[in-house]
């Protein structure tokens, strides 16, 4: 099969890969990098499982072909650095089974970034609003919801 090189940096280290122009970015993540932490849950953009941060924005990896992820930067849950964010979702209880949980925090952490940049205080309407691309069939979506208010609060 025919490969593509791939130059990106991800969770902030330079990398290559070589892959089909269109194989999955999760499949790059997962297989070709051993990065696991990215789920896959639905497989065709419906869940969030896969979600991972482009140049900061929350995007679902099964969705982008890697080709498209040439020369951009990305983050997995491997790369989430910030402690209470992680804390924040234990402290609340907010994950059982785990599989949405990676993703629940990628969204978590675009968003918040994205507050930031913009001046925008985080608030309940909004989180929700930001995870709202991101399912979890275990939890409800309280105790998640606690967790990124309690990171909001904690950043703040
Ligand atoms: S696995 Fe990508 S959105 Fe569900
Ligand atoms: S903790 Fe199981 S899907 Fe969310």
């Amino acid at each position: 099969m025919t490969t593509t090189e791939i130059r990106l940096h991800i969770n902030g280290e330079a990398t290559t890969v070589h892959a089909p122009p269109l194989r999955r970015l999760l499949d790059v993540l997962r297989d070709d990098l051993g990065l696991k932490g990215t789920k896959e849950g639905c497989g065709e953009g419906e869940c969030g499982a896969c979600t991972v941060l482009i140049d900061g924005e929350p995007i679902n990896s099964c969705l982008v072909p890697a080709c498209q992820a040439r020369g951009t930067s990305v983050t997995t849950i491997e790369g989430v650095r910030h402690e209470s964010l992680l804390d924040a979702f234990v402290v609340e209880g907010a994950t059982q089974c785990g599989i949405c949980t990676p993703g629940m925090i990628l969204a978590t952490r675009g968003w918040l970034d994205d507050c930031r940049r913009r001046g925008v205080t985080p608030d309940e309407p909004s989180a929700r609003q930001a995870l709202a691309g991101n399912l979890c069939r275990c939890t409800g979506y309280g105790m998640i919801v606690a967790a990124v208010l309690r990171a909001a609060n904690e950043e703040a």
